[in-house]
């Protein structure tokens, strides 16, 4: 068994930050989001991976290299243009053997793995979906099932009239590999509108697992800003780097000044710089390297590598990405999502 992670959108809701650095490897927290999909997959001992590329895949490679450092071993099958999710499983096939995990490469979650595998097996189907409940499913593959937990329907983005179940696609696979060759090859091509679709079609037993746990695509600043959130908040567990220090972590190599305040929850990561008469959190995540002057605020916002955030300035539900620096007094408030090496001058207000 190996598995597939879809990692080649562009992600376009992300941007400006995800103009230098693809979604795949944007930090969550203390480390490339992908990390957490590889600690999933090794739960059912999984460590060959095939990461499905089409954006920036140099910028993903400089990150995981071959695996050899984290113990897995990571193939890259990279398109020219884009194929879509199934082109791009398609692309992946000569890597594979006889079951072959899927995974979108946004998705965030803490689904039973090794039960969605024995699952697969135990009842024969030749795909398992992962299906997970949400409020508004318009924004996902709508996934109907029957009552012997077979999948019955898939409709990706359903219109509001189509809606008739809350359960939609979590982007979580277990594949009989042989199930791939019916793709077509070298051409742009849906899993979600043709494929699974077509699978029904053909008779085939496509097998449901509904996952209540946690599950998130942090596809979007907001989803992006609530992963860290549920992080920090212990709604998602993580052994963050760092040790534990009121309510929030530390990172041994961040240097707090005396009479600087941290507010629970908040993380302050390797080389960060939090001054006398700063306050950081609740909720704010510092990445690496980011230096909060005398009286400056953070609050439920994440900054990655190499920010400075001038005194007394305000950041309040922002997005700050690397290498921005934020003048003295300056407000940086919700919504704001700042690409790298933004400058924002003294006393200046956004969002
Ligand atoms: N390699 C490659 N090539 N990867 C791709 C391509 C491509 O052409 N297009 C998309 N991907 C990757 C994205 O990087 C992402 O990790 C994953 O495939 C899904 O694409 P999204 O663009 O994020 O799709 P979505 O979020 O609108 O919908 C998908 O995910 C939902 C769950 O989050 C669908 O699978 C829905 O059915 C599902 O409910
Ligand atoms: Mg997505």
């Amino acid at each position: 068994m190996k598995a597939v992670i879809l990692a080649g959108g562009e992600g376009t809701r992300l941007r400006p930050l995800t103009l230098t650095l693809p979604k795949p490897v944007v930090p969550v927290v203390d480390r490339p989001f992908l990390t957490h999909q590889l600690d999933l997959l090794s739960r059912v001992g999984v460590t060959e991976v095939v990461f499905s590329i089409a954006y920036q895949p140099d910028r993903v490679r400089r990150v995981f290299g071959d695996g050899e450092a984290i113990g897995r071993r990571i193939h890259y099958a990279v398109e020219e243009s884009p194929l879509g999710t199934g082109g791009a499983v398609r692309n992946a096939l000569s890597f594979l053997d006889d079951t072959t995990i899927v995974f979108n490469g946004d998705v965030l979650t803490d689904v039973d793995l090794p039960a969605v595998v024995e699952r697969h097996r135990a009842s024969g189907a030749r795909a398992t979906l992962v299906l997970t409940p949400v409020p508004n499913p318009a924004a996902y593959g709508l996934v109907e099932t029957d009552p012997q937990g077979r999948v019955r329907r898939f409709i990706e983005k359903p219109q509001p009239s189509q809606i008739t179940t809350d359960t939609i696609n979590a982007g979580i696979y277990v594949l009989d590999t042989s199930s791939i060759e019916l793709m077509p090859a070298g051409t742009n091509y849906s899993i979600e509108r043709g494929f699974f679709p077509g699978l029904l079609e053909r008779g085939d037993h496509v097998g449901a697992f509904v996952h209540r746990g946690y599950w998130i695509d942090i596809g979007t600043p907001e989803k992006y800003l609530q992963v860290h959130r549920d992080i920090l908040g212990g709604r998602f567990p993580v052994a963050l780097h760092g040790s534990a220090r009121e309510g929030g972590w530390v990172h041994a190599e961040a240097r707090i000044e005396e009479g600087a305040e941290l507010v629970a929850p908040f993380y302050v990561g390797p080389g960060c710089d939090v001054r006398a008469g700063a306050r950081v959190g609740p909720d704010a995540v510092l990445t690496r390297a980011v230096a909060i002057e005398a009286g400056a605020r953070v609050a439920d916002s994440v900054v990655w590598d190499g920010t400075s955030v001038g005194e007394g300035a305000t950041l309040q539900g922002a997005l700050v990405g690397t290498s921005v620096r934020i003048g003295r007094n300056a407000t940086v408030g919700a919504g704001a999502v700042l690409g790298e090496g933004t400058q924002i001058t003294d006393f200046s207000r956004t969002a």
